[in-house]
């Protein structure tokens, strides 16, 4: 009861501080269960959060994964601040297109970088990449590889709703590099709509099993929510203009 109990109230917390706020840290409440003692990292500039002496986890991923269902829109619910700032110039409307390429997938990660007004339509900024399993016999182990980067980035579906005959629902997507001197971790949270069925309280939900298994963000790279819906123009939709970065 008592768990259950707490768990209410952070969900309750949660949704009280993200109300309306699309685009805000979800709650410190949650964080703060975990995370590195103060001191130990979390700056910003020195490689990421948690500091220069931080190993990656290293989470299960999902036992079963297909590749083909798992193509088409996926759009951004959240995602982990440092990413949100470095890659998406914390804009909103982040989508996240797959397409199977024979063995590997090609990547159109967008945002909107302008909203449309009276004399112009939305302008659409997107990223094309390419992504491809990357462990055998791990199949939620996914590397994406992005032009100007220098090697792939680790793609790693860690939880997912839905079925494979749905082309599922919910994916939970985590990546973590470290080297002796860098250690850099993001979390995205991807929905078939722009919306989560349960809004804030199933992202809280989301960020709350990856918290449960260990994993930490420091302050800084807090997760936050991706504005959607409604008032976001999308790659395909009319009078948007895509613009490849
Ligand atoms: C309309 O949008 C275009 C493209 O984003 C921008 O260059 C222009 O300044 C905008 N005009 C107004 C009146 O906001």
């Amino acid at each position: 009861m008592t768990a259950v109990r707490v768990v209410l109230v952070a969900l309750v917390a949660a949704t009280a501080a993200a109300a309306g706020a699309s685009g805000r840290a979800l709650p410190a409440l949650l964080d703060r269960q975990g995370g590195p003692p103060p001191g130990v990292g979390g700056g910003r500039g020195g490689g990421g959060d948690g500091g220069n002496r931080r190993k990656c986890p290293n989470p299960a991923t999902v036992p079963a994964l297909d590749l083909a269902a798992y193509t088409g829109r996926w759009y951004q619910i959240g995602v982990t601040a440092e990413f949100a700032e470095r890659q998406e110039d914390n804009k909103p409307c982040v989508t996240a297109d797959y397409r199977l390429t024979g063995p590997t997938v090609e990547v159109i990660n967008c945002k909107q970088d302008a909203p449309a007004n009276r004399s112009s339509g939305a302008i659409i900024g997107c990223a094309k990449g390419v992504a491809f399993p990357s462990s055998k016999g791990d199949p939620g182990k996914l590397g994406v590889q992005f032009p100007g980067a220098p090697v792939p980035g680790p793609y790693w579906v860690i939880d997912l709703a839905g079925t494979k005959a749905n082309g599922y629902r919910v994916a939970v997507v985590y990546s973590c590099t470290s080297t002796s001197r860098f250690f850099s971790q993001g979390l995205f949270l991807l929905s078939r709509t722009p919306r989560l069925r349960y809004g804030v309280f199933e992202a809280a939900y989301w960020y709350a099993r990856v918290l449960a298994r260990g994993i930490r963000f420091a302050k800084g790279n807090e997760f936050i929510l991706t504005p959607q819906g409604k008032s976001c123009a999308y790659r395909g939709a009319k009078r948007a203009k895509v613009i490849f970065q």
